[in-house]
């Protein structure tokens, strides 16, 4: 499962980047709207540029052909842009076109496996489950991930699938249980992975017996 991180700040990409185990990137409207950028372009170029993977820019025309004309251009923007497009009936139609374009394509805002059976019937690259927006609603996200998995894997569907709206570790791991193509947190997330108070104890045990072992060597050389 590859691990993308889900944010338009430059920042926290470039601290996961240097972590190793950085596989792609999901940005959206509200997460470029928080970075307050003066040009979008010039912001979202940056973002492809720091990434060494795929880069999942949003699509914001409400109308099937606007849709599709706005992913043409974002997909221009780097050479690792994919396309997001909404899970609505304009959203699938401006995705299909660009799909069979051979334009990556990333059906986000989905909530449903018969949603999902949509996403992979247009062709797109990549289906985003919202899990944790699903949790919010009082359902179970993990469930709807578990079927959309189970019915990819039937169908031999190509199309990958991406758990997003991931709040927690927990979240993280049952999705690599259940054979997620990808995982996409954001960057607290990412920071929790790696914490465990016992790697701290550990650490700083090793580190004490570490100092305390030369002090005696230096003292017992001089
Ligand atoms: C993914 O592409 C989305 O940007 C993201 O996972 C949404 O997460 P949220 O529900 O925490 O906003």
């Amino acid at each position: 499962m590859k691990l993308f991180l889900d944010t338009a700040n430059f920042d926290e990409i470039r601290e996961i980047k240097a972590w190793g185990v950085l596989g792609g990137l999901t940005s959206n409207p509200t997460l470029i709207a928080k970075e307050n950028p003066t040009s979008i372009e010039a912001h979202m170029k940056e973002l492809c540029s720091l990434v060494d993977g795929p880069v999942s820019l949003e699509t914001t025309e409400p109308k099937a052909d606007a849709m599709y004309e706005e992913g043409l251009r974002l997909s221009q923007v780097a050479p690792n842009a994919v396309v997001k497009v909404v899970m609505t009936p304009n959203g699938l139609s401006a995705g299909k076109r660009l799909a069979d374009e051979g334009i990556p394509v990333n059906v986000t805002l989905t909530f449903s496996p018969a949603q999902a059976i949509l996403a992979a019937e247009i062709g797109a690259t990549y289906v985003s489950p919202f899990l944790g927006r699903v949790d919010d609603v009082g359902s179970d996200g993990m469930h709807v991930l578990s079927e959309i998995c189970e019915i990819y894997e039937t169908q031999g569907y190509d199309t990958q699938v991406l758990a997003a709206s991931l709040r927690h570790p927990m979240h993280v791991v049952e999705a690599a249980k259940l054979g997620a193509d990808v995982a996409t947190m954001p960057f607290d997330v990412f920071v929790k992975l790696v914490k465990h108070p016992l790697t701290d104890g550990g650490l700083e045990k090793f580190n004490k017996d570490w100092q305390d072992l030369k002090k005696q060597v230096e003292e017992g050389a001089s």
